[in-house]
Protein backbone atom coordinates (compact mmCIF):
# COMPACT_ATOMS: atom_id res chain seq x y z
CA UNK A 1 0.00 0.00 0.00
CA UNK A 2 1.36 3.21 -0.97
CA UNK A 3 2.10 5.91 1.53
CA UNK A 4 1.17 9.62 1.98
CA UNK A 5 3.27 12.77 2.49
CA UNK A 6 1.96 12.78 6.28
CA UNK A 7 3.16 16.13 6.46
CA UNK A 8 0.29 17.44 4.19
CA UNK A 9 -2.07 16.17 6.79
CA UNK A 10 -0.53 18.54 9.14
CA UNK A 11 -1.35 21.98 7.26
CA UNK A 12 -4.25 23.59 8.78
CA UNK A 13 -7.53 23.41 7.31
CA UNK A 14 -7.62 25.39 3.40
CA UNK A 15 -5.85 27.89 1.86
CA UNK A 16 -6.38 31.35 3.44
CA UNK A 17 -7.76 32.83 0.08
CA UNK A 18 -9.94 29.74 -0.60
CA UNK A 19 -11.42 30.11 2.94
CA UNK A 20 -12.35 33.51 1.93
CA UNK A 21 -14.12 32.64 -1.44
CA UNK A 22 -15.88 30.29 -0.33
CA UNK A 23 -17.52 32.08 2.59
CA UNK A 24 -17.86 34.31 -0.55
CA UNK A 25 -19.67 32.57 -2.19
CA UNK A 26 -21.96 31.20 0.58
CA UNK A 27 -22.95 35.09 1.04
CA UNK A 28 -23.86 35.85 -2.00
CA UNK A 29 -25.78 32.77 -2.61
CA UNK A 30 -27.71 33.70 0.57
CA UNK A 31 -28.19 37.17 -0.95
CA UNK A 32 -28.39 37.90 -4.45
CA UNK A 33 -29.33 41.11 -3.93
CA UNK A 34 -26.37 42.20 -2.68
CA UNK A 35 -23.63 43.94 -4.73
CA UNK A 36 -20.32 42.70 -3.08
CA UNK A 37 -16.94 44.12 -3.23
CA UNK A 38 -14.22 42.55 -2.96
CA UNK A 39 -11.21 44.15 -1.53
CA UNK A 40 -9.65 40.99 -0.38
CA UNK A 41 -7.50 38.63 -2.35
CA UNK A 42 -4.46 41.02 -4.07
CA UNK A 43 -5.91 40.74 -7.73
CA UNK A 44 -5.46 42.83 -10.04
CA UNK A 45 -8.08 44.72 -11.88
CA UNK A 46 -7.14 47.02 -14.66
CA UNK A 47 -6.26 45.45 -18.20
CA UNK A 48 -2.95 44.74 -19.81
CA UNK A 49 -1.70 48.16 -21.30
CA UNK A 50 -1.29 48.39 -25.18
CA UNK A 51 2.58 48.15 -25.37
CA UNK A 52 1.53 44.46 -23.64
CA UNK A 53 -1.10 43.45 -25.23
CA UNK A 54 0.32 44.25 -28.84
CA UNK A 55 3.69 42.20 -27.32
CA UNK A 56 1.33 39.24 -26.67
CA UNK A 57 -0.66 39.34 -30.01
CA UNK A 58 2.92 39.21 -31.95
CA UNK A 59 4.19 36.67 -30.34
CA UNK A 60 1.38 34.82 -30.78
CA UNK A 61 1.11 35.61 -34.64
CA UNK A 62 4.37 34.30 -34.48
CA UNK A 63 3.38 31.15 -33.13
CA UNK A 64 1.54 30.52 -35.96
CA UNK A 65 4.52 30.66 -38.69
CA UNK A 66 6.76 27.75 -39.34
CA UNK A 67 9.40 30.18 -39.46
CA UNK A 68 8.76 31.90 -36.07
CA UNK A 69 7.31 28.95 -34.36
CA UNK A 70 8.82 27.85 -31.07
CA UNK A 71 8.08 25.32 -28.92
CA UNK A 72 9.87 24.46 -25.62
CA UNK A 73 11.61 27.65 -24.36
CA UNK A 74 14.74 27.21 -22.20
CA UNK A 75 14.29 25.96 -18.78
CA UNK A 76 16.09 29.10 -17.49
CA UNK A 77 14.35 31.41 -19.78
CA UNK A 78 15.03 33.21 -22.78
CA UNK A 79 18.15 35.26 -22.85
CA UNK A 80 16.03 38.64 -24.73
CA UNK A 81 14.29 38.73 -21.35
CA UNK A 82 17.07 38.14 -18.44
CA UNK A 83 19.04 40.46 -20.39
CA UNK A 84 16.29 43.24 -20.28
CA UNK A 85 15.61 41.99 -16.58
CA UNK A 86 19.59 42.62 -15.86
CA UNK A 87 19.73 46.00 -17.38
CA UNK A 88 16.63 47.69 -16.41
CA UNK A 89 16.00 46.07 -12.91
CA UNK A 90 19.62 45.92 -11.50
CA UNK A 91 22.23 47.39 -13.75
CA UNK A 92 20.19 50.98 -14.07
CA UNK A 93 20.53 50.89 -10.43
CA UNK A 94 23.65 50.46 -9.59
CA UNK A 95 23.53 46.51 -8.93
CA UNK A 96 25.65 43.65 -10.49
CA UNK A 97 23.38 41.28 -11.45
CA UNK A 98 23.90 39.34 -14.64
CA UNK A 99 21.62 37.77 -16.92
CA UNK A 100 22.82 34.19 -15.90
CA UNK A 101 21.56 34.48 -12.18
CA UNK A 102 17.92 35.50 -13.39
CA UNK A 103 16.14 32.58 -13.42
CA UNK A 104 12.13 33.34 -15.34
CA UNK A 105 9.67 31.59 -13.83
CA UNK A 106 5.59 31.40 -13.85
CA UNK A 107 5.53 33.96 -10.80
CA UNK A 108 6.41 34.53 -7.55
CA UNK A 109 4.02 31.99 -6.17
CA UNK A 110 5.85 29.35 -7.40
CA UNK A 111 9.12 30.70 -6.81
CA UNK A 112 8.51 30.94 -3.41
CA UNK A 113 6.98 27.95 -2.38
CA UNK A 114 9.22 25.87 -4.68
CA UNK A 115 12.40 27.60 -3.27
CA UNK A 116 12.62 25.64 -0.12
CA UNK A 117 12.93 22.32 -1.62
CA UNK A 118 17.02 23.17 -2.70
CA UNK A 119 17.56 23.29 1.45
CA UNK A 120 17.64 20.40 4.21
CA UNK A 121 14.13 19.44 5.75
CA UNK A 122 16.06 20.27 9.16
CA UNK A 123 16.96 23.98 8.22
CA UNK A 124 15.50 26.11 10.94
CA UNK A 125 12.60 28.72 9.32
CA UNK A 126 12.39 32.15 10.34
CA UNK A 127 9.50 33.66 9.15
CA UNK A 128 7.84 37.59 9.47
CA UNK A 129 4.64 37.25 11.87
CA UNK A 130 1.69 38.23 10.35
CA UNK A 131 3.23 35.88 7.15
CA UNK A 132 2.30 35.52 3.09
CA UNK A 133 1.20 32.13 3.86
CA UNK A 134 2.75 30.42 1.05
CA UNK A 135 6.13 30.56 2.73
CA UNK A 136 4.84 28.39 6.16
CA UNK A 137 2.80 26.29 4.46
CA UNK A 138 5.52 24.79 2.11
CA UNK A 139 7.64 24.28 4.98
CA UNK A 140 5.06 22.38 6.18
CA UNK A 141 5.00 19.83 3.38
CA UNK A 142 8.33 19.39 4.08
CA UNK A 143 7.83 18.65 7.57
CA UNK A 144 10.16 21.73 8.79
CA UNK A 145 7.65 23.08 10.86
CA UNK A 146 7.11 20.78 14.29
CA UNK A 147 3.82 20.88 15.82
CA UNK A 148 1.06 23.68 15.85
CA UNK A 149 0.59 24.25 19.75
CA UNK A 150 -2.26 26.62 21.03
CA UNK A 151 -5.37 27.76 19.23
CA UNK A 152 -6.54 28.78 15.87
CA UNK A 153 -6.04 31.83 15.49
CA UNK A 154 -3.13 32.46 17.67
CA UNK A 155 -0.95 29.33 17.79
CA UNK A 156 2.42 28.73 16.44
CA UNK A 157 4.38 25.98 14.95
CA UNK A 158 6.77 24.60 17.54
CA UNK A 159 9.91 24.39 14.92
CA UNK A 160 8.99 27.92 13.50
CA UNK A 161 11.20 31.20 14.61
CA UNK A 162 8.28 33.86 14.56
CA UNK A 163 9.80 37.60 14.20
CA UNK A 164 6.77 39.24 15.05
CA UNK A 165 6.03 42.64 13.10
CA UNK A 166 3.73 44.71 15.29
CA UNK A 167 2.91 48.25 15.80
CA UNK A 168 5.32 48.33 18.55
CA UNK A 169 8.27 47.16 16.17
CA UNK A 170 6.29 49.87 12.99
CA UNK A 171 5.36 46.42 11.68
CA UNK A 172 9.36 45.35 10.44
CA UNK A 173 10.80 42.44 11.81
CA UNK A 174 13.81 42.71 14.52
CA UNK A 175 16.64 40.40 14.81
CA UNK A 176 15.59 37.27 16.81
CA UNK A 177 17.76 35.74 19.62
CA UNK A 178 17.78 32.24 18.35
CA UNK A 179 19.94 31.78 14.70
CA UNK A 180 18.03 30.53 11.53
CA UNK A 181 18.78 28.99 8.74
CA UNK A 182 16.49 30.02 6.76
CA UNK A 183 14.48 33.68 6.93
CA UNK A 184 11.91 34.73 4.86
CA UNK A 185 11.24 38.96 4.25
CA UNK A 186 9.25 40.49 2.04
CA UNK A 187 9.19 44.11 1.50
CA UNK A 188 7.02 46.08 1.06
CA UNK A 189 5.04 43.46 3.14
CA UNK A 190 2.07 41.32 2.45
CA UNK A 191 0.20 41.94 4.54
CA UNK A 192 1.08 44.79 6.73
CA UNK A 193 1.94 47.41 3.68
CA UNK A 194 5.22 48.07 5.68
CA UNK A 195 8.32 48.69 4.11
CA UNK A 196 11.94 48.27 5.29
CA UNK A 197 14.34 51.25 5.15
CA UNK A 198 17.87 50.17 3.43
CA UNK A 199 19.48 50.95 6.97
CA UNK A 200 17.45 48.24 8.36
CA UNK A 201 17.42 45.70 5.84
CA UNK A 202 21.29 46.14 5.85
CA UNK A 203 21.16 44.56 9.57
CA UNK A 204 19.70 41.74 8.53
CA UNK A 205 22.24 40.81 5.69
CA UNK A 206 24.88 41.09 7.74
CA UNK A 207 23.16 38.80 10.61
CA UNK A 208 22.65 36.21 7.47
CA UNK A 209 25.75 36.73 6.66
CA UNK A 210 27.63 36.42 10.23
CA UNK A 211 25.37 33.38 10.66
CA UNK A 212 25.98 31.87 7.58
CA UNK A 213 21.81 31.91 6.60
CA UNK A 214 20.11 32.31 3.58
CA UNK A 215 17.33 35.42 3.29
CA UNK A 216 13.92 34.61 0.71
CA UNK A 217 13.91 37.99 0.04
CA UNK A 218 10.03 38.69 -1.78
CA UNK A 219 10.11 41.69 -3.84
CA UNK A 220 7.31 41.44 -5.74
CA UNK A 221 5.59 44.71 -4.61
CA UNK A 222 8.65 46.61 -5.32
CA UNK A 223 7.09 48.89 -7.61
CA UNK A 224 4.94 50.73 -5.09
CA UNK A 225 7.66 52.05 -3.25
CA UNK A 226 7.38 55.46 -2.79
CA UNK A 227 9.91 56.31 -0.33
CA UNK A 228 13.55 57.34 -1.32
CA UNK A 229 15.11 55.50 1.80
CA UNK A 230 12.82 51.83 0.97
CA UNK A 231 15.47 49.30 -1.22
CA UNK A 232 13.82 48.14 -4.60
CA UNK A 233 15.96 45.44 -3.69
CA UNK A 234 18.10 43.40 -1.30
CA UNK A 235 21.12 43.46 -3.69
CA UNK A 236 21.32 47.55 -2.60
CA UNK A 237 22.68 46.30 0.62
CA UNK A 238 26.55 45.10 0.77
CA UNK A 239 27.31 42.08 1.16
CA UNK A 240 23.62 40.32 -0.22
CA UNK A 241 24.79 38.69 -3.10
CA UNK A 242 26.18 35.90 -0.50
CA UNK A 243 23.16 35.87 1.46
CA UNK A 244 19.90 36.09 -0.11
CA UNK A 245 17.38 34.99 -3.24
CA UNK A 246 15.45 37.60 -4.41
CA UNK A 247 11.99 36.65 -6.12
CA UNK A 248 10.05 39.21 -8.77
CA UNK A 249 6.70 39.08 -9.99
CA UNK A 250 4.98 41.05 -13.29
CA UNK A 251 1.72 40.08 -11.48
CA UNK A 252 1.68 43.34 -9.37
CA UNK A 253 3.67 45.68 -11.33
CA UNK A 254 2.24 45.22 -14.65
CA UNK A 255 -1.11 43.34 -14.29
CA UNK A 256 -0.30 39.45 -15.22
CA UNK A 257 -1.97 37.44 -12.30
CA UNK A 258 -3.80 35.84 -15.23
CA UNK A 259 -1.06 35.91 -17.68
CA UNK A 260 1.77 34.58 -14.75
CA UNK A 261 5.71 35.34 -15.15
CA UNK A 262 8.07 36.26 -12.73
CA UNK A 263 11.96 35.10 -11.60
CA UNK A 264 13.90 34.57 -9.12
CA UNK A 265 17.85 36.22 -8.79
CA UNK A 266 20.27 33.35 -7.40
CA UNK A 267 23.52 34.72 -7.36
CA UNK A 268 26.40 32.45 -7.55
CA UNK A 269 28.23 33.78 -4.61
CA UNK A 270 25.67 32.08 -2.63
CA UNK A 271 27.44 28.99 -1.80
CA UNK A 272 26.79 26.55 1.20
CA UNK A 273 29.66 25.61 3.36
CA UNK A 274 31.21 23.25 1.25
CA UNK A 275 31.24 25.31 -1.49
CA UNK A 276 28.31 24.12 -3.46
CA UNK A 277 26.68 26.98 -5.06
CA UNK A 278 22.57 27.39 -4.89
CA UNK A 279 22.58 28.35 -8.49
CA UNK A 280 23.57 24.93 -9.88
CA UNK A 281 20.97 23.36 -7.61
CA UNK A 282 18.19 25.89 -8.52
CA UNK A 283 19.41 25.76 -11.92
CA UNK A 284 19.32 21.70 -12.22
CA UNK A 285 15.75 21.99 -10.31
CA UNK A 286 14.45 24.13 -12.81
CA UNK A 287 15.79 21.89 -15.68
CA UNK A 288 14.07 18.35 -13.65
CA UNK A 289 10.56 19.84 -12.93
CA UNK A 290 9.67 23.38 -15.22
CA UNK A 291 10.20 22.83 -18.93
CA UNK A 292 10.24 27.09 -18.96
CA UNK A 293 7.39 29.65 -19.43
CA UNK A 294 6.24 30.16 -22.26
CA UNK A 295 7.36 32.27 -25.03
CA UNK A 296 4.26 34.54 -25.34
CA UNK A 297 4.43 35.48 -21.76
CA UNK A 298 7.96 36.05 -22.13
CA UNK A 299 7.45 38.67 -25.17
CA UNK A 300 4.98 40.10 -23.01
CA UNK A 301 7.48 40.64 -20.08
CA UNK A 302 10.07 42.22 -22.37
CA UNK A 303 7.42 44.56 -23.26
CA UNK A 304 7.29 45.96 -19.47
CA UNK A 305 10.83 46.68 -19.97
CA UNK A 306 10.15 49.17 -23.57
CA UNK A 307 10.01 52.74 -22.86
CA UNK A 308 6.41 52.74 -23.20
CA UNK A 309 5.82 49.76 -21.36
CA UNK A 310 7.73 51.28 -18.27
CA UNK A 311 5.11 54.50 -18.55
CA UNK A 312 2.34 52.53 -18.93
CA UNK A 313 2.77 50.12 -16.13
CA UNK A 314 3.78 53.30 -13.60
CA UNK A 315 0.30 54.12 -14.71
CA UNK A 316 -1.47 51.28 -13.09
CA UNK A 317 1.13 51.35 -10.08
CA UNK A 318 -0.21 55.28 -9.79
CA UNK A 319 -4.10 54.24 -10.49
CA UNK A 320 -3.89 51.39 -7.53
CA UNK A 321 -1.52 53.89 -5.14
CA UNK A 322 -4.45 56.69 -5.65
CA UNK A 323 -6.76 53.52 -4.50
CA UNK A 324 -4.65 53.28 -1.16
CA UNK A 325 -4.72 56.92 -0.35
CA UNK A 326 -8.38 57.04 -1.01
CA UNK A 327 -8.52 53.45 1.86
CA UNK A 328 -5.69 55.22 4.15
CA UNK A 329 -7.94 58.42 4.37
CA UNK A 330 -12.11 56.80 3.96
CA UNK A 331 -10.71 54.29 7.17
CA UNK A 332 -9.13 57.36 9.25
CA UNK A 333 -11.98 59.81 8.76
CA UNK A 334 -14.09 56.60 9.90
CA UNK A 335 -11.85 56.18 13.05
CA UNK A 336 -10.20 52.96 11.88
CA UNK A 337 -6.48 53.12 13.15
CA UNK A 338 -4.31 52.27 9.74
CA UNK A 339 -0.97 51.89 8.21
CA UNK A 340 0.79 50.28 5.52
CA UNK A 341 -0.47 51.97 2.10
CA UNK A 342 1.88 54.03 1.31
CA UNK A 343 4.86 51.68 -0.44
CA UNK A 344 2.26 49.04 -0.94
CA UNK A 345 -1.04 48.12 -2.33
CA UNK A 346 -2.24 47.04 0.98
CA UNK A 347 -3.62 48.30 4.10
CA UNK A 348 -3.90 46.75 7.42
CA UNK A 349 -6.23 48.28 10.01
CA UNK A 350 -6.81 47.36 13.70
CA UNK A 351 -10.58 45.77 14.27
CA UNK A 352 -12.57 47.57 16.15
CA UNK A 353 -13.82 47.10 19.38
CA UNK A 354 -11.43 44.30 20.16
CA UNK A 355 -12.82 41.86 17.71
CA UNK A 356 -11.52 39.03 16.04
CA UNK A 357 -10.21 39.61 12.50
CA UNK A 358 -13.04 36.50 11.51
CA UNK A 359 -15.19 38.31 13.31
CA UNK A 360 -15.05 41.75 11.48
CA UNK A 361 -14.74 40.29 8.26
CA UNK A 362 -18.39 38.60 8.99
CA UNK A 363 -19.35 41.90 10.15
CA UNK A 364 -17.72 44.15 7.18
CA UNK A 365 -19.28 41.19 4.70
CA UNK A 366 -23.16 41.59 6.21
CA UNK A 367 -23.12 45.08 6.92
CA UNK A 368 -20.83 46.87 4.17
CA UNK A 369 -20.92 43.82 1.78
CA UNK A 370 -16.98 44.37 1.63
CA UNK A 371 -14.77 41.38 1.41
CA UNK A 372 -11.04 42.20 2.75
CA UNK A 373 -8.35 39.83 4.22
CA UNK A 374 -8.21 38.63 7.98
CA UNK A 375 -4.97 39.15 9.83
CA UNK A 376 -5.24 36.32 11.73
CA UNK A 377 -5.12 34.14 8.35
CA UNK A 378 -1.50 35.45 8.21
CA UNK A 379 0.09 34.41 11.09
CA UNK A 380 -0.58 34.79 15.11
CA UNK A 381 0.72 38.93 15.24
CA UNK A 382 -2.10 39.27 12.67
CA UNK A 383 -4.81 38.77 14.86
CA UNK A 384 -7.43 41.82 15.47
CA UNK A 385 -6.02 43.46 12.35
CA UNK A 386 -7.09 42.92 8.75
CA UNK A 387 -5.91 43.52 5.21
CA UNK A 388 -7.78 46.04 2.62
CA UNK A 389 -6.24 45.51 -0.59
CA UNK A 390 -5.64 48.66 -3.18
CA UNK A 391 -6.21 46.51 -6.34
CA UNK A 392 -9.90 47.34 -6.71
CA UNK A 393 -11.68 49.58 -9.53
CA UNK A 394 -11.81 53.27 -8.45
CA UNK A 395 -15.56 52.74 -8.45
CA UNK A 396 -15.43 49.70 -6.15
CA UNK A 397 -12.72 51.59 -3.83
CA UNK A 398 -14.98 54.67 -3.47
CA UNK A 399 -17.81 52.69 -2.61
CA UNK A 400 -16.48 50.35 -0.36
CA UNK A 401 -15.19 53.76 1.89
CA UNK A 402 -18.32 55.28 1.78
CA UNK A 403 -20.48 52.07 2.93
CA UNK A 404 -17.29 51.09 6.05
CA UNK A 405 -17.97 54.89 6.97
CA UNK A 406 -21.69 54.27 7.46
CA UNK A 407 -21.53 51.15 9.48
C1 LIG B 1 -2.50 38.19 -1.72
O1 LIG B 1 -3.65 38.61 -1.78
O2 LIG B 1 -1.89 38.06 -0.65
C2 LIG B 1 -1.80 37.88 -2.99
O3 LIG B 1 -2.59 38.18 -4.07
C3 LIG B 1 -1.47 36.48 -3.03
C4 LIG B 1 -0.54 36.13 -4.16
O4 LIG B 1 0.06 36.99 -4.79
O5 LIG B 1 -0.42 34.95 -4.37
Amino acid sequence: MFKINKNYLNLRGSYLFSTIAKKVEAFTKENPDKKVIRLGIGDVTQPLTPTILKALHNAVDEMGKAETFHGYAPDLGYSFLREAISKHDFEEKGIQIAPDEIFVSDGAKSDSGNIQEIFSTDCKVAVCDPVYPVYVDTNIMSGRTGKWVGDDSTGKWSDVIYLPCTEETNFAPELPKEIPDLIYICSPNNPTGSAMTKDQLQKWVDFANENKAVIIYDAAYEAYISEDNVPHSIYECAGARSCAIELHSFSKNAGFTGVRLGFAVVPHDLKDSDGVELHSLWARRHGTKFNGAPYIQQRAGEAVYSSEGQKEVKGLVSYYMENAAMILKGLKEAGYKVSGGVNAPYVWLKTPDNMTSWDFFDHLLKHANVVGTPGSGFGPSGEGYFRLTAFGTHENTIAAMERISKM
